[in-house]
């Protein structure tokens, strides 16, 4: 009975993360304007630095989603581990070229500065949990390696859980913006949150 809910937790886990991972190619298939381009002036659509943010944050940031869930498999890391070292390289460049990114776009994020400062903390704690991840197994901390990982997929995991509140939020609010405004902080502080109760339980003691 565990086991059989783990494996459901597993496949649900795994196609969220594929299933919103593969959702930035709608930039690239739908003709014209898609999305929250919708949301943008025509100023900010006309800017080479946001366009060359927002797409280097969407494609790869999609990369990292899409290769970070498998990481976590333990099965692959004692199979596997050179397949587990070479994806979680790919992970760390995606995710750390995401994360600028999006640092860099959040400026400009609609709804204003609680959206803008929600997406900018969430990029700030992505490249700092990431980066602190791959410095500590650099090192051979295996402890510290597996509880920023953990912080580092959380934050990621935050554009699947977006996509789950953002339309609850909108029906409860009867509008876009404000609904916006709070899944930016809504999308990825519960899910540290997540991260912090399971770093424990895994015993993990980071610092
Ligand atoms: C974890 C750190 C992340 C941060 C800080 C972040 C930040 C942002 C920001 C600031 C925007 C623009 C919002 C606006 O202008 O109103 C955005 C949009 C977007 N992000 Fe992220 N994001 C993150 C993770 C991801 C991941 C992992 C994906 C992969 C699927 C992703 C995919 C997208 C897409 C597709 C959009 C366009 C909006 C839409 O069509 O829904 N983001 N993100």
């Amino acid at each position: 009975m565990g086991n059989t809910s783990n494996k459901v937790a597993w496949l649900v886990f795994a196609i969220m993360a594929i299933g919103v991972g593969l959702y930035p190619l709608m930039y690239a298939v739908v003709d014209g304007k898609y999305g929250l381009l919708f949301s943008k002036s025509d100023e900010l659509l006309e800017s080479v630095i946001w366009n060359i943010g927002f797409y280097g944050h969407i494609s790869f940031g999609g990369l990292a989603l899409l290769t970070g869930w498998a990481q976590f498999s333990k099965k692959l890391r004692s199979n596997y581990l050179n397949i587990h070292r070479n994806l979680g390289k790919f992970y760390v460049i995606c995710a750390l070229i995401s994360g600028v990114c999006g640092i860099g776009i959040s400026f400009f994020a609609t709804g204003g500065w609680i959206a803008a400062l929600g997406f900018f903390c969430l990029g700030i704690f992505w490249v700092f949990t990431t980066s602190k991840a791959y410095l500590a197994i650099r090192s051979k901390d295996v402890a510290l390696h597996e509880g920023m990982m953990i912080y580092s997929y959380a934050a990621c995991f935050g554009a699947v859980t977006l996509r789950i509140w953002l339309p609850l939020l909108t029906i409860a609010f009867g509008e876009f913006i404000i609904a916006y405004r709070i899944v930016a902080w809504l999308a990825w502080v519960p899910n540290v949150i997540f991260a912090y109760f399971w770093v424990r339980k895994r015993g993990i003691l980071l610092g």
